[in-house]
């Protein structure tokens, strides 16, 4: 099983690659079909953090300053992620507004991957058994998210009725 900084990078990297890869497409269709499968991970892996990971980051270390920059940043990155939600393939904005996520959440890994999670590392955080809590909420929100899909199409919203997590927010 992986630790909780191993999952993070991990998400990070996967990515990374779908940037190459959106990079490297010609095609308008593929290139959408990308960018959707970007906005899926992201989306999953903002709320793995801030439901979980940040809030055990804030209860053992503190870190203020460092969680608020990076809550700042989820959200300026949600913003753009919103933009690129309602566009269709032909749309001209799509490649400057994908290429302005890009930017934004590149600055916003090098931070957590240079600042936060070598801090983490460093500290007495049990990061196996938070790396378990978010494996497990990943393949919930994973599964949430491929039904919402099948059934309502584009449409996707939140499921109310997810279990409730122990140890998950305001720690
Ligand atoms: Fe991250
Ligand atoms: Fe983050």
């Amino acid at each position: 099983m992986p630790s909780a900084t191993q999952l993070i990078r991990r998400d990070h990297k996967k990515v990374e690659g779908l940037f190459d890869k959106f990079e490297q497409t010609k095609k308008a269709e593929a290139k959408k079909r990308i960018a959707d499968q970007v906005l899926q991970e992201l989306e999953i892996h903002a709320k793995l953090e801030e439901e979980i990971f940040y809030p055990a980051v804030r209860k053992h270390l503190g870190e203020e300053d460092m969680l608020e920059e990076a809550k700042q940043e989820h959200e300026q990155a949600k913003k753009i992620m919103r933009e690129l939600k309602k566009m269709q393939s032909e749309d001209e904005q799509l490649e400057e507004t994908f290429s302005e996520l890009v930017d934004c959440i590149k600055h916003h890994v090098e931070e957590e991957e240079g600042e936060m999670l070598p801090k983490v590392e460093e500290s007495d955080m049990d990061l196996t058994e938070i790396g378990d809590e978010m494996l497990e909420r990943k393949e919930e929100l994973t599964a949430q998210m491929r039904a919402t899909s099948t059934k309502s199409g584009a449409g996707r919203k939140p499921a109310k009725t997810a279990r409730r997590r122990k140890s998950g927010r305001a720690a």
